[in-house]
Parts: C-alpha cells; sequence; structure tokens
C-alpha cells in the first residue's frame, strides 16, 4: 500500500485502491473540464467556467469539501490528486485568459492598424480663381508705377455713373450703358440708383476726396443689362485709371498704358492707338496690342487684323474736372478703362467668358 506507486505517477492504480470513486470524480471532473476549456473564447465564458469547476460550491470544489469522510490515508492520497488537479485548473484557466486577451488586443491592432510605411494622403490644394489672378497681376503692374488701389460701391447713383462723367440724363450716350436700374430714389426723389454699369464713377469719388496728385486704379464688379454670350456677361470686372496732376499729357497715358502692355503681354509688344469716343474723355482712344499670336501676321485671335483691342483711355473731360471742383486750366490727367475678363482671355486662350463665372472645376483646375 506504501509502495513509491501510490503518488507516481500521478493516476496511479492506487488510488483506486484507496477511494476508487472519488479519484474517479476528480479524473471525470479535470477531462470535462479541460475538455470545456478548449472551447472557451471570451473572458465571460471563462469566468462562468471558473465558477462552475473552481468557484465556492464549484465542482472541484465539492469534491475536496467531500474529503474529509475519507480515512487519514485515502484523504492524504486523494487530497494530494485533488491539489494537483486543482493547480493544474487553474494553471489552464490563466493560460486561456492569456490567451484571449492576446486574441482581444491583435483584433484591435488590426482593426485600428497603423501603416506608418504608407505614402500620405496629399492635401488638396486651393488656388486662386483665374480672373483673381489676372486682377492681381494687373493691379501690380500699376502699383509697380505708383498708383494706388481704391474701391468703391456696386450699387451707385446716377449721379456719380452717369452725371458727374458728362452723361447727363437726356444724353442720348447712355445707349452705351444698358443699364440695371434700383427701385430707389435718395431722400428728394430725384437720385435713381442703379448698379454700376463701369468703374469710372470712381473717378468723381476719388477726386472729390483728394487733391492731386492723384494716382488711383480701381478693380471692380460692374453689371449690365444684357444678353450673355461667348464674348458678353451681364456681371463682369472692369479696372479703371485716373491719373490727375498739373502737367500731365497725352504721353503720359501713351508712356503709363504701352508700360502695362509690356508687362502684361510680353516685353516686345507693340502698342495702337485710334481715336474713340467716351463722354468722360477728349481726347478719348482706345488702345490694341500687336497680336501676340501671330506677331501682327493675322490670324484667328485677332481677326486677320494683328492687333487686338485691350481698353478705352483718354484725357480726362474738363467737364469731369470741373464737376469735383478741381481747375481745368491748371489740373490735367489721363484715365482707362479695361477688362480683365478679355485680358486673361486672350492671355490663357479662353473662348467663353461664361466659363469665369460657371464653377466648372476642369476649367478652374487649369490655372
Ligand atoms: N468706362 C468705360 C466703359 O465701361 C471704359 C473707359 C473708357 C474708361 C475710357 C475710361 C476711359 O476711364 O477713359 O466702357
Amino acid at each position: 500500500m506504501k509502495s513509491e506507486g501510490f503518488r507516481q505517477p500521478f493516476i496511479a492504480q492506487g488510488l483506486y485502491m484507496t477511494s476508487p470513486d472519488l479519484a474517479q470524480t476528480i479524473q471525470e471532473v479535470r477531462d470535462k473540464a479541460l475538455e470545456e476549456l478548449q472551447g472557451l473564447a471570451s473572458e465571460e465564458e471563462l469566468e462562468s467556467w471558473r465558477i462552475l469547476y473552481l468557484g465556492r460550491r464549484g465542482r472541484l470544489t465539492s469534491v475536496l469539501r467531500s474529503l474529509g469522510s475519507l480515512s487519514q490515508e485515502e484523504r492524504r492520497v486523494v487530497g494530494a490528486q485533488a491539489n494537483q488537479v486543482k493547480a493544474l485548473l487553474e494553471e489552464s484557466l490563466a493560460q486561456a485568459e492569456g490567451q484571449v486577451k492576446e486574441s482581444r488586443i491583435a483584433g484591435l491592432a488590426q482593426e485600428e492598424q497603423i501603416d506608418v510605411t504608407r505614402p500620405g494622403r496629399s492635401v488638396a490644394l486651393g488656388r486662386f480663381h483665374p480672373l483673381t489672378q489676372i486682377l492681381r497681376e494687373i493691379c501690380d503692374a500699376f502699383v509697380a508705377m505708383g498708383f494706388q488701389i481704391v474701391e468703391g460701391p456696386e450699387v451707385e447713383w446716377d449721379h456719380y455713373n452717369f452725371e458727374l462723367l458728362n452723361i447727363p440724363r437726356d444724353h442720348p450716350a447712355r445707349d452705351m450703358w444698358n443699364t440695371l436700374w434700383i427701385d430707389y430714389r435718395d431722400e428728394k426723389g430725384e437720385q435713381p440708383m442703379l448698379l454700376r454699369t463701369h468703374t469710372s464713377p470712381m473717378q468723381a469719388r476719388t477726386m472729390e476726396r483728394m487733391k492731386p496728385p492723384v494716382r488711383v486704379i480701381v478693380p471692380g464688379k460692374c453689371y449690365r443689362y444684357e444678353a450673355t454670350d461667348a464674348t458678353h456677361e451681364w456681371h463682369f470686372y472692369q479696372v479703371e485709371g485716373l491719373a490727375v496732376d498739373d502737367g500731365i499729357t497725352f504721353a503720359d497715358l501713351k508712356g503709363t498704358l504701352y508700360e502695362f502692355a509690356r508687362r502684361i503681354f510680353g516685353a516686345d509688344r507693340r502698342v495702337r492707338f485710334r481715336c474713340d469716343y467716351f463722354p468722360f474723355v477728349e481726347p478719348g482712344v482706345d488702345m490694341s496690342i500687336d497680336c501676340f499670336a501671330c506677331k501682327g501676321q493675322g490670324c484667328r485671335i485677332c481677326q486677320e487684323t494683328g492687333w487686338i483691342e485691350i481698353l478705352g483711355a483718354g484725357m480726362v473731360h474738363p467737364k469731369v474736372l470741373e464737376g469735383v471742383g478741381y481747375d481745368p486750366s491748371v489740373y490735367t490727367g489721363f484715365a482707362f478703362g479695361l477688362g480683365p475678363e478679355r485680358i486673361a482671355m486672350l492671355k490663357y486662350g479662353i473662348e467663353d467668358i461664361r466659363l469665369f463665372y460657371s464653377n466648372d472645376l476642369r476649367f478652374l483646375r487649369q490655372f
């Protein structure tokens, strides 16, 4: 009975000899427990398993309790067996818990995995609208020649848009500007309001506020009651220019606008001035540049003429100077007005003015 064989190997036949039923039960509990443990995958399941076998009322615990009914010798042997099984189950549980935890972390890592070697996502960069770009370029050219940038209201009085520009109410010259009128008048009920048809009203507004020398450019939005087509929009930009001082001559006008043309369209540009009519200048001109596409040979862009008209200009009319309280016998000046859409269309070969305002990214991304 007391041979070495009793304790080793662990499941010795000797056990059956001392208390076959209890030893058998311990074996069964052990096998069942280990088998069940195999299939468990969550922490909750493992906890239920622990309670079932190792808890205070667990199956193995009950076996341990019943040891008291055995003889001392049997208790020693079966007790040792039971304690070994208990240790085995605890160890197996710890192992299973470790595995469950590990695979949970692995799962998380997989879900939230960051591969630091992957190339980054490129940030979508914004850019300026082509018109903003050309407006800046035009303004820069004049600022470099000493002009100052001013801006004015897009909703304007008849007084500034027409009257102070030597275009009286009943004058047929008004037909040059198809006007969008606003249903509103000043307090006296005399002044019609409108959407400015050009940036020229800022000539008078500027001179009213400044003493000569005046050198300003006015970029801004204008509106006209027009049907749209490839070269007409009912809203568009203009850049107005005005220089007034004593002793300003037509040579200053020519020199300034020639320099502007070279800065925007290339240093080898040539310019041509021809007579034109605008009520607020005398003499009035239009300026053309030689066609940069065909170098003056004649092509589609210059409509076979070799020249491209880019702006209107002239010497400020004495009536305009008088209107703002400048003495025309002391001060002279020149003014000009140009359309940045047209400049951009020429410069970039854009064929339809409406593209500037249609928000088509395929168009906008080209600039
Ligand atoms: N305001 C004119 C227009 O809208 C353009 C213009 C022509 C402006 C001659 C000027 C100028 O200052 O001198 O058609």
